[in-house]
């Protein structure tokens, strides 16, 4: 049987969206991807069994307490422990020792989700030894997200998954001496999170708030369009001290931002990046 199809969106409708965000919740979805923004909206629609996103728009605008769970639905959330585990092993070996010396270590995780990147980066800190020195602030703009992520907690399904990548990034590291299984699921140990703060953060809105050694914004910029990654970068960058680390997505580029000619590459293809001086 065919899926079915998901229903059409027209640019009207597209904009009379944006404007409810922008002028009853203060977001500017604006620089998102449209075709992609097109999909998860239609997804919504679906879920819902709303005929046409008009009639989204009006349960926006009516229904303010259903907006912390539309941002959850329009977000994509996907994520794994050492997702992409070449780059975390090319962040150990490569990007990571010029800070090793350094009193103090303040890293942001911008677009953390339900945490699992946050967990990836306390494990290596305390395989390098480096976690009593290390300030850990991982954001999002979806509150539901961050909730799931102060748990610390998954389903078992993922843990042949995460032991998996966790043995490629850091070999002879075991999952057990971080997670073990409690009542049906995945729970890590509580000292992993002892550094962290989450907070609600968006990036297209708010101002950065902080300088660190390392930044790492994953998987995120993929949603924006050309002209929204160049600004959201050029934040990541005046938020990185000189010789600060940039971490981002393996399917993403920095071809679109100025901000670039402020960055020299660790690794290109694991996408990591040094703030020059
Ligand atoms: C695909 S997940 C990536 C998670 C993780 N960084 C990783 O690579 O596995 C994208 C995350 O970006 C967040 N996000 C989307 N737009 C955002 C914005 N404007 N500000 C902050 N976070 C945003 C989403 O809520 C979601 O949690």
């Amino acid at each position: 049987m065919l899926p079915e199809a998901l229903p059409e969106i027209s640019d009207t409708d597209l904009e009379q969206f944006f404007q409810i965000l922008l002028t009853q919740y203060g977001y500017d979805f604006r620089g998102y991807a449209p075709a992609s923004l097109k999909r998860r909206l239609g997804t919504v629609l679906r879920r819902y069994g709303l005929a046409d996103m008009q009639t989204l728009n009006q349960r926006l605008l009516s229904q303010s307490d259903y907006f912390e769970r539309f941002i959850n639905e329009i977000t994509v959330s996907t994520t794994e422990l050492f997702r992409d585990p070449s780059s975390w092993a090319a962040l150990r070996a490569q990007a990571m020792p010029p800070l090793l010396s350094l009193s103090q270590l303040r890293i942001w995780h911008a677009g953390c989700s339900t945490g699992e990147e946050v967990l990836s980066m306390a494990i290596l800190l305390h395989e390098m030894g480096l976690y009593s020195r290390s300030q850990i602030f991982a954001t999002d703009i979806d509150g539901y997200s961050l909730e799931q992520a102060q748990k610390a907690t998954y389903p078992l399904r993922y843990k042949a998954l995460y032991e998996q990548n966790l043995q490629a990034a850091l070999p002879g590291v075991s999952l057990s001496s971080y997670a073990k299984e409690v009542g049906g699921q995945l729970v890590f140990s509580p000292s992993l999170l002892s550094n962290v703060r989450f907070l609600r953060h968006n990036l297209v809105m708010d101002a950065a708030f902080g300088q660190f050694e390392l930044v790492l914004c994953r998987n995120v910029l993929i949603y924006f369009t050309p002209s929204l990654q160049d600004r959201v970068v050029t934040k990541l960058v005046d938020s990185l001290v000189t010789g600060g680390v940039l971490m981002i997505g393996t399917k993403e580029s920095l071809f679109w931002c100025t901000a670039a000619k402020r960055l020299l590459p660790i690794n290109d293809g694991e996408r990591l990046y040094r703030k020059r001086q």
